[in-house]
């Protein structure tokens, strides 16, 4: 019995309670409570009856009280039978507080509890006496619940050694006699500007504490130290984010024990002096601070031998790297990486630091400089970041052949010139992480001669490598994860070995000279999420069908030579997120099974040969804020469309390749076809639906898109009016309805559009007034309403008069229609019989009278020459706008 008590002491419970529902009992809830009841299982499966599958409204359960609110509540004597219990985890529940019995106090009977951990949950004050009774606990989560006020810890809790109130909103801590062993202490984003005096003052209390967060609360101008000074035992001081500036930090270095400190975004730029004389500092965070060279003598002045870790990142330092550096001998880490310092390619200011391990220093200027023949760097590091802004160092540094334990190097943006260097990987047996983008390197992709399993990823992207993939790099790099290639000058076909690396996540060919088709078993790679073949010359079909175990999640196969049907290409691929086959010659129309696809948030199919109607299916796709279905044939109506307000997802990958530039596409907005990389495509919505054959009207809904930045329908011959709901497209930037037949006027609201960039009505049949030129309208021309017969007022040139014709509007019925044409038939018999008449004297006049003939046969010549100079310019505008 003792030994199964032992295994069931430690006790963790994550309920999730979304969707919580007042007086019910989700499913997902109760199987959350049932696992609990499992892992209790004591006695022998004897406690908690009424926990049942079977009894389906888990609010009856013994022990458990819901709320008519989303909150919950647990009954505290749940735990009695568990009188071994070591620790309960109750971390983001939304439990609200306990029930407890009219007895009272059997809590105290868990003498061996010593972790409580209540994080995230919807605990106030109350929660105070409850866990005080808890005579034995040692730590106690309670941060980022509804605790507020003053926090009283007097008498209790005696044992407590660690405690956790941040992201409450506290300002006061009482505790004369209190929890004397506490030695970690979280108070991080607890407390207003107006209370954190208050709040320092009430640290006197915990003379003992070797670890104080004290992270995002605004100190602004107080004087930290003679607070501080008495925490003699302080090793661990964490202000980050306070807003202190010179004064706040005097005389620090009265905290003789301090090893680890951390200022993480300062307000001030200026350090004083004093305040570094810690002797014993072992780990420094300035990062994200506006420091400039100062801070060197500052450090360097100090004797800072202990100093393992060292950020600088992210401030204002200049010039060369200073040479007390190599006095700080301790030092595994130092990152510089963005500020504006000089940093030698070589190394060499570094040579010293035998126990450096990490070095970031990318975002400052990399110089080539000549290598110390003599000198060799005493270090071996595991991580290098150098990338920089495009300088150029000529060669590979001699101090890189001499390092055996890289495990990341980053030379991105360096111009090295010079061959792959698949050294590197042989030399570093535990390399996992390469990166050579845009390094100027040529020559094949040398391969390391044995095998490699520890690299995981590598970029030899927007370099100058050519020649064929060699078809040994599944043997010799078979952990590969990320393999990013694009932007060389490969050729030659896809390695069939590539297949066979199980492991692959992300592959980006874009933009080489590779060709053949694209091979069937890509849609076999169950890892694979991200691939990039756009910009080569592959042709043939698509793949006929990924398999059903595919997790692509992007895929970008555009300006290829792709021809014959979508098909059933990605029918079983329901992870898709992003997917442009454009600038392909795919014909056929497009597959009702898109509408499987409900994860797509980016569809683009421009520039091919589809044709048919818009499925309906594909409109439904509540996730879409990109489609591109631009030149193509399509036909029929367009359809309402809805385009996503979802947030963007959240993206949990290691690698980050979806925000990386690796992600990219053509989209035209403001006339402008532009490649889109990186994260900058979640801020685009649009859709383009230009030169095709839709007709039909334009469905009102539209206008409810209010998210929506570019819409371009020109090119078409939708008929109807413009809906007036598009003066609810607030964040419309790109408004292109040109080259149809719309008619009816244009919506008089269409001016509170003020994000309208480019606006273009040209070329269809409206009628009535030009919108007021005001806001964003006053900078649209004449271009922009130009080929509209009926309209008028400016920019147009026709003024419109007291005398317009009413417009006619487009809900005119039958009859009006009707009457309208008999008026022209009586007109037209009028027009020819006058028109014949006058034919007829003319002609008489000509035969009977030579000048005349002779000036007649005059006049006609000269109006044939003008007619035929009208013509030459006016169609070269017209080739102009139709087919640039
Ligand atoms: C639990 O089961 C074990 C064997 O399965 C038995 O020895 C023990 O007596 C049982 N305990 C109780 C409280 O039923
Ligand atoms: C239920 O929740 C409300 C609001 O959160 C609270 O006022 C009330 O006391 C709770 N009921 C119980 C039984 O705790
Ligand atoms: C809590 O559980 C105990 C034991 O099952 C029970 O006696 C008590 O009434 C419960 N308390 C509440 C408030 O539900
Ligand atoms: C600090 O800790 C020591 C034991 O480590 C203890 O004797 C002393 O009472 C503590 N100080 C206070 C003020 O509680
Ligand atoms: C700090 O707390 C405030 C409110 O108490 C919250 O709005 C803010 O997001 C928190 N900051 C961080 C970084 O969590
Ligand atoms: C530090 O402690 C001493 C007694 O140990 C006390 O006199 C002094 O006021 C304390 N200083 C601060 C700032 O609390
Ligand atoms: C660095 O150390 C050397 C000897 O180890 C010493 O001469 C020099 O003064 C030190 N430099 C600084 C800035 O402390
Ligand atoms: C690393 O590789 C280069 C080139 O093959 C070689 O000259 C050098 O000796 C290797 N270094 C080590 C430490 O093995
Ligand atoms: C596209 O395909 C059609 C027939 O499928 C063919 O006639 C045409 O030449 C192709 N166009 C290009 C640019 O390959
Ligand atoms: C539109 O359809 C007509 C016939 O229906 C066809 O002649 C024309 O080529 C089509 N235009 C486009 C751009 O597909």
């Amino acid at each position: 019995m003792g030994l199964f008590l032992q295994v069931f002491t430690v006790l963790v419970i994550t309920v999730s309670l979304q969707g919580w529902l007042p007086r019910g009992c989700l499913e997902e809830e109760r199987i959350a409570l049932l696992h609990l009841k499992d892992s209790l299982n004591y006695p022998n499966g004897t406690s908690l009856p009424s926990w049942r599958i079977a009894h389906a409204n888990c609010c009856d359960w013994e022990h458990i009280t819901c709320n008519s609110s989303t909150d919950w509540y647990l009954n505290a004597s749940l735990f009695l039978p568990f009188q071994q219990l070591n620790g309960v985890y109750l971390y983001g529940n939304r439990i609200a507080g306990w029930v407890e019995n009219k007895g009272g106090y059997e809590l105290s009977r868990l003498s061996n509890l010593e972790i409580l951990d209540f994080e995230s949950n919807r605990f106030d004050n109350s929660i105070l006496s409850f866990v005080k009774e808890f005579s034995s606990l040692k730590a106690l989560y309670l941060g980022h619940n509804r605790l507020e006020g003053i926090i009283d810890l007097k008498e209790s809790l005696s044992s407590l050694e660690a405690l956790s109130l941040g992201g409450n909103n506290i300002n006061k801590l009482v505790a004369s006699r209190g929890p004397s062993n506490l030695r970690t202490l979280w108070l991080q984003n607890i407390t207003t500007y107006k209370s954190s005096f208050q709040l320092l003052q009430s640290l006197r209390a915990f003379p003992n504490l070797t670890t104080l967060h004290l992270e995002e609360n605004d100190f602004r101008g107080r004087i930290l130290d003679d607070k501080l000074q008495n925490l003699s035992s302080l090793e661990n001081l964490y202000l980050d984010q306070c807003s202190l500036d010179e004064h706040s930090l005097q005389s620090l270095g009265a905290l003789p024990s301090l090893k680890n400190l951390s200022l993480y975004a300062l307000s001030s730029t200026v350090l004083s002096e004093g305040f570094l004389h810690l002797r014993n500092l072992k780990y420094l965070d300035l990062s994200y601070n506006a420091l400039n060279n100062s801070i060197f003598q500052t450090i360097g002045l100090c004797d800072l031998n202990h100093l393992q870790v060292l950020y600088i990142d992210d401030n204002d330092l200049s010039g060369f790297l200073p040479p007390w550096l190599a006095n700080l001998t301790s030092l595994q880490l130092l990152d510089l990486s963005s500020n504006h310092l000089k940093i030698p390619m070589s190394m060499s200011p570094l040579y010293n630091l035998s126990k450096l391990k990490s070095f970031y220093g990318s975002g400052n200027e990399i110089y080539a400089e000549e290598d110390h023949h003599s000198m060799s760097p005493k270090f071996q590091l595991e991580s290098l970041y150098l990338s920089s802004r495009g300088q150029s160092v000529g060669a590979f540094p001699k101090f890189l052949y001499h390092q055996v334990n890289l495990q990341s190097l980053d030379l991105t943006n360096i111009q090295i010139k010079g061959e792959f260097p698949n050294w590197l990987i042989e030399n570093n047996t535990y390399l996992q992480e390469l990166h050579l983008e845009n390094c100027s390197l040529s020559g094949p992709f040398l391969l390391p001669k044995n095998s490699h399993v520890n690299l995981s990823f590598l970029s030899i992207s927007m370099n100058h490598f050519q020649g064929q993939i060699p078809s040994e790099i599944e043997a010799r790099l078979p952990g590969l994860e990320v393999l990013f290639m694009s932007d060389n000058g490969f050729n030659g076909s896809i390695p069939f070995s590539l297949g066979n690396i199980s492991s692959l996540q992300a592959f980006d060919l874009s933009n080489n000279n590779l060709q053949g088709q694209i091979p069937g078993w890509i849609g076999n790679m169950s890892s694979l999420e991200f691939l990039n073949l756009s910009g080569n010359n592959f042709s043939g079909r698509l793949p006929p069908r990924f398999s059903s175990s595919s997790n692509l999640r992007y895929i970008f196969l555009s300006r290829n030579k792709l021809q014959g049907p979508i098909a059933m290409a990605f029918y079983d691929s329901f992870e898709i997120f992003a997917l442009d086959l454009s600038h392909n010659n795919l014909t056929g129309t497009i597959p009702e099974w898109i509408g499987r696809l409900s994860n797509l948030r980016f569809l683009l199919l421009s520039y091919n040969n589809l044709e048919g109607e818009i499925p309906i299916q594909l409109s439904r796709l509540d996730h879409l804020t990109l489609i591109d279905l631009s030149h193509n044939h399509l036909s029929g109506n367009i359809l309402f469309w809805m385009i996503s307000t979802h947030p963007f997802p959240q993206q949990y990958n290691s690698y980050g390749y979806e925000s990386s530039s690796h992600q990219s596409f053509e989209f035209t907005t403001k006339n402008v076809s532009l490649s889109y990389r990186g994260s900058i495509i979640q801020y685009l919505t649009g859709i383009d639906f230009s030169c095709n054959n839709f007709t039909g009207e334009i469905p009102p809904e539209i206008g409810n898109l209010n998210k929506i930045k570019a819409l371009n329908l020109s090119h078409n011959s939708l008929t109807g009016p413009i809906p007036p709901t598009f003066s609810n497209l607030k964040e419309i930037e790109s408004l292109d309805l040109s080259y149809n037949k719309l008619d009816g006027e244009i919506p008089p609201r269409l001016p509170e559009l003020f994000s309208l960039e480019v606006f273009s009505v040209a070329h269809n049949n409206l009628s009535g007034k030009t919108p007021a030129r005001v806001a964003q309208f006053a900078t649209f021309d004449e271009r922009c309403y130009k080929d509209n017969p009926f309209l008028c007022g400016e920019p147009l040139p026709k003024i419109c008069g007291a005398a317009m014709p009413p417009s006619p509007t487009p809900t005119s019925t039958n009859n009006e229609d009707n009457s309208g044409f008999m008026d022209m038939e009586v007109f037209y018999v009028t027009f020819w019989v006058v028109y014949i008449m006058v034919l007829l004297v003319i002609g008489a006049v000509l035969y009977i009278n030579p000048y005349w003939r002779r000036a007649w046969f005059h006049f006609i010549e000269v109006s044939i020459n003008n007619c035929y100079y009208f013509l030459v310019d006016n169609l070269s505008i017209l080739y102009k706008f139709g087919f640039s």
